[in-house]
């Protein structure tokens, strides 16, 4: 680690954030698989079950991260809300079609959040650039990927 300790301290918070944005996103791809209905129904609900292993995993990266900087994982999921605002959209209408839009534009909150830590980080702390450059290419991945079943609608 070569950050400042101000730096880090800001560090760890902008960790926290996606810690709690990755675990609403492993819900939110879970529960739309639950519940969808409609068009392309297989193909659509394997791609969100498999969102939903990798966001779990994404969080298990950040908390190990969050945990090396002396930080703390958020404790409650209560808490994650605090963090992540607009971290959850409810699967209300369970229309493929619908349920693919709403996780689509989680994808760009996502990718346009990574790319702010990645901007925030530049030089500093090496190991975690990596890994941050590493989840938000997965979430470039997972856009596509949902954006392509999208298209056949
Ligand atoms: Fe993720
Ligand atoms: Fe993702």
């Amino acid at each position: 680690m070569c950050c400042a300790a101000n730096k880090n301290k800001e560090l760890i918070k902008l960790l926290q954030r996606a810690y709690s944005e990755e675990l609403l996103a492993s819900y939110q791809y879970w529960l739309g698989a639950q519940v969808a209905e409609g068009a392309c129904l297989d193909e659509t609900k394997s791609e969100l079950l498999e969102h939903y292993e990798e966001e779990f995993e994404h969080a298990k990266l950040l908390s190990d991260k969050i945990i090396a900087l002396g930080g703390s994982p958020v404790i409650t999921p209560r808490e994650w809300y605090d963090h992540a605002p607009e971290g959850f959209a409810a699967p209300s209408d369970p229309q493929t079609k619908t349920l693919l839009e709403q996780n689509i534009k989680g994808e760009q909150g996502a990718i346009g959040f990574y790319n702010e830590i990645l901007e925030f980080l530049g030089e500093c702390d090496c190991s975690t650039y990596k890994m941050i450059e590493q989840i938000r290419n997965d979430e470039i991945k997972h856009e596509e990927d949902l954006t392509g079943i999208l298209n056949k609608l």
